[in-house]
């Protein structure tokens, strides 16, 4: 049971009231006696008087009772608890602090600190929970030198595993065995890790650029060993390509990955001993899709990448946390990005970008990349703080040009290795190297909100001139009623609209005013303006382009990004005219996507992303009142008349790749995604063998990204096909929990009118659980963006939710608080939807025994 909070009294942290620590822990000896009911830790750490001050020193802890207390090697009662806090009054410059708890692993549902996980003793510490395992200053500014000690029952827990090299080994009495570790680099508390437990490893080797050998191992359950190659393989790619894009070396002698079951986020950096969710590990053709093994692919080499962006030099607190992961995520997009088709994954990373982040931003709970308070830590991993974090590295990698920005970056490992560092250095050395002055890009890091840009083209034949009228408004956020004009690099062109000819070169423009104008001379035709090309800046734009205009980029544009903007906003168009007048005129539409599909220059991939309609959720964030139903409604009507008009083209598109035996190259891929994307409109027409074409490629699949998309069609409907597929599909991978995963999630997806009630059915079958967050996030976080099953005119979909999380709050507050933000978004829908969800976060916040981090959630959504 995590700990009852008083809800009633929020402590606030704020990050104007940082201070130095008091004390600095050079070096800390760790002693674990492992066991899954009970753990004996005991700690010695050096501390050192950090300037000149007579304070105590104080150690963090949250649920630890002291056993034992010693002072520079004698017992000592000259402590006492303050709250969770250890604090010890200490006379010298430096000492030896003993300290000796007991925990009990088994009994962790939070999953923070030491928790058993199928039988695996792991850890995860980021962001507060080294203060569970043992009595620490626990905050990112004090590193340490770790070397550890564990001693476990050798039959179950034959591996032990800790950060840094391991040093020596040997058997125990009563059938024990010990390991000793020992991490060279100093590093602060969030990244000690260490895993016990019955595993099997799939090794390999790297040499690194300047000829260190370094041993690699992935650690699984001997039964999942089949399915760590393509992680494996993953991992060496990302290495290399950090030596090559950034100069940057591994620094041990080996480096371990475990992936466990059960898991908060995705996975955890810690210090040559990455554990990771399962789901971003294991991978093979028959239980992964495409989008799992890229999925694998990004976290491997996210957390890899850590180990300079994060780990060498770390945060110097937590609201410094876009400094490791904003910049992370960057070189994680730009490694994918290498490895496939730059403008696919500049799609999708936007896309994920406007699913996320977007709404994040102009809801209640929105803040900063760098936020100025917080109640709960946990809360703030936030696709804020790490997917607009990289849009701001991105923006500045943008301004510099690739060459600055290496020699920036350069600067940065340099100047703060072996350091906690703050995003104001981060910038400092972005000005330095790339001999650029970002004082008003700052507000970036401070003001929250998404940037509104509009543009504006005026053509003067008679002069020939166009002038292109930008200007810009960032929308108030809580506790940021009025901002400052950002700094916005938006990279645009002008065609011409009757040559298609180029205009003008494409321009870098750096909007940093409210308003600005450029003027293109010798402009003879009507110009048709690009803008936001490869969505250079994360903002929203408005335009006055014609849906002529439109469909004009988006067949000509030789940015594909734009191209793909183009239609996207074609089709936004098109969705909110049909939402708000019952019926829209989809020719243009229509022709655009006819036309996308001819273009034989194109990639498969890319046209697969280009035809896709933007989500429901998208259409609602358009609108003032969101209206479900009749944007459901809109929305299958564009698809039907996509579906029908183009049948042929469908089937056509369909049947060239459907031959394909599976390989994972992005050429593959490609054609795997466009030929799910063609079986969903196929089904949209309302062909009557569309459920039997779904069927046939649901059994015959050789690859689970075929399968996946056949159910996802079928899950729109009540064929009994669809029946049909559910039960083959549970039956045949019901020991597979990360395959059964999918089978939860797509019933929660599912546009079926009762998806609300299966969703509710569901949560009672046998194989649902609160305790493992994948399936918790399987059913209830996949359910709650199904917006016109979420938003139930009924209310029932707020309801399960609150339910669901008031449930889980007991055993995982962390996971629970995440899923809360749907709630939240009541100002955007009509009053008696926004009253129910209302009703629901009251009912939450007057829960007993709430945890902070749910507290902190509902009450900023109900502000
Ligand atoms: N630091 C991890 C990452 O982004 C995320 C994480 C945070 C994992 C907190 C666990 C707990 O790579
Ligand atoms: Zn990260």
């Amino acid at each position: 049971m995590p700990d009852v909070q008083a809800t009633a009294q929020p402590t606030v942290t704020r990050r104007e009231e940082y201070r130095a620590p008091d004390w600095m822990v050079p070096e800390i000896t760790l002693d674990f006696d492992l066991g899954a009911e009970a753990t004996r830790v005991r700690a010695t750490l050096t501390v050192e008087r950090n300037g000149p001050h007579d304070r105590p020193l104080r150690l963090d802890g949250e649920g630890l009772a002291p056993e034992r207390v010693l002072i520079d090697g004698e017992a000592s009662d000259a402590w006492r608890m303050d709250g969770g806090t250890l604090e010890i009054a200490l006379a010298g410059e430096r000492h030896e602090i003993g300290t000796e708890v007991v925990i009990a692993p088994e009994r962790n549902t939070q999953l923070m600190g030491l928790y058993a996980s199928g039988g695996i003793l792991c850890t995860q510490c980021e962001a507060e929970g080294f203060r569970r395992i043992t009595f620490f200053p626990d905050r990112p500014d004090v590193l340490s030198r770790y070397r550890v000690t564990m001693t476990a029952d050798k039959a179950r827990y034959p591996v032990l595993l800790a950060n840094g090299d391991p040093v020596a080994s040997g058997d125990a009495e009563d059938g024990r065995h010990w390991a000793k570790w020992h991490d060279p680099f100093p590093k602060p508390s969030y990244l000690f890790a260490l895993v016990a437990g019955d595993l099997a490893a799939n090794r390999d080797t790297f040499t690194t650029r300047s000829g260190r050998t370094v041993d690699l191992a992935i650690w699984v359950r001997e039964r999942d060993l089949p399915r760590t190659d393509h992680a494996l393989r993953a991992l060496k790619t990302a290495m290399t390509w950090d030596e090559q894009t950034y100069g940057r070396e591994y620094d041990l002698d080996v480096f371990n990955i475990v992936a466990v079951d059960d898991f908060n986020f995705g996975a955890m950096e810690n210090k040559g001993l990455n554990i990771f969710n399962s789901r971003y590990i294991l991978a093979d053709p028959d239980t992964a899709t495409d989008h799992d093994y890229d999925g694998i692919a990004g976290v491997v080499a996210h957390e890899y990448f850590h180990n300079w962006s994060g780990n060498r030099v770390t945060c110097r607190d937590w609201f410094q946390l876009s400094l490791k992961e904003g910049f992370t995520v960057f070189r994680d997009q730009s490694f994918s990005a290498d490895q496939g088709s730059h403008a696919v994954k500049r799609i999708e990373d936007v896309r994920t970008l406007r699913a996320a982040q977007f709404p994040e931003d102009a809801g209640p709970l929105a803040h900063p990349v760098r936020p100025d308070s917080y109640q709960e830590i946990s809360n703030f991993y936030t696709a804020t703080i790490y997917n607009k974090g990289a849009e701001l590295i991105r923006m500045m990698a943008t301004i510099l040009g690739e060459e600055k920005f290496r020699r920036a970056t350069d600067l940065y490992f340099d100047r703060f290795d072996g350091t906690a560092a703050t995003c104001e250095d981060f910038v400092t050395c972005m000005e330095e190297a790339g001999e650029v002055d970002l004082i008003p890009f700052r507000r970036w890091y401070s003001q929250a909100g998404t940037p509104r840009v509009t543009a504006t083209v005026r053509h003067e034949p008679g002069s020939a001139r166009a002038l292109v009228k930008l200007s810009q408004r960032v929308p108030p956020t809580p506790g940021q009623p009025a901002k400052q004009p950002m700094v916005l690099p938006l990279r645009l062109k002008l065609f011409g609209a009757e040559t298609g000819q180029e205009l003008a070169p494409e321009e870098l423009v750096l909007l940093s005013d409210e308003h600005a104008e450029i003027a293109f001379e010798g402009v003879t035709e009507r110009p048709v303006l690009s803008i936001n090309r490869g969505f250079s800046a994360p903002v929203i734009v408005e335009t006055n382009r014609t849906a002529a205009d439109l469909a004009f980029l988006s067949a000509h544009d030789d940015d594909p990004f734009a191209r793909y903007e183009a239609m996207q906003q074609l089709m936004l168009d098109t969705l909110v005219a049909g939402v708000t007048h019952g019926r829209a005129d989809h020719a243009d539409v229509v022709e655009a996507v006819r036309h996308t599909l001819a273009d034989e220059t194109l990639d498969p991939a890319f046209i697969a992303e280009a035809v896709l309609l933007p989500s429901e959720s998208f259409v609602g964030d358009q609108m003032e009142v969101v209206d479900p139903d009749t944007i459901h409604r809109a929305r299958e009507t564009l698809r039907r008349d996509l579906g029908r008009m183009l049948e042929g083209e469908w089937r056509r598109a369909y049947e060239r790749s459907r031959a394909n035996r599976f390989e994972y190259s992005p050429a593959a891929k490609g054609a795997r995604r466009l030929k799910s994307v063609a079986l969903g409109y196929i089904d949209a027409s309302g062909a009557p063998d569309a459920a039997s074409l779904a069927f046939v490629q649901f059994e015959h699949a050789d690859n689970m990204t075929d399968r996946q998309g056949a159910l996802t069609t079928l899950a729109g409907g009540t064929s009994k096909e669809w029946v049909a597929a559910l039960d083959i599909f549970y039956n045949r991978y019901s020991d597979n929990a990360l395959v059964l995963d999918k089978w939860f999630s797509t019933q929660a997806l599912s546009s079926r009118d009762d998806a609300a009630e299966q969703v509710e059915e569901l949560a009672r079958h046998r194989d649902f659980t609160l305790a493992n967050p994948n399936r918790a996030r399987a059913l209830i976080g996949a359910f709650s963006v199904n917006q016109r099953a979420f938003h139930h005119p009924s209310g029932r979909g707020y309801r399960f939710l609150a339910d669901q999380l008031i449930a889980l709050d007991k055993l995982n507050p962390q996971t629970a608080a995440k899923l809360l933000p749907p709630l939240g978004r009541w100002r955007r829908f009509d009053q008696k939807r926004a009253r129910m969800m209302r009703e629901q976060l009251q009912r939450i916040l007057a829960t007993p025994g709430l945890s902070k981090d749910m507290f902190e959630q509902a009450s900023k959504s109900l502000e």
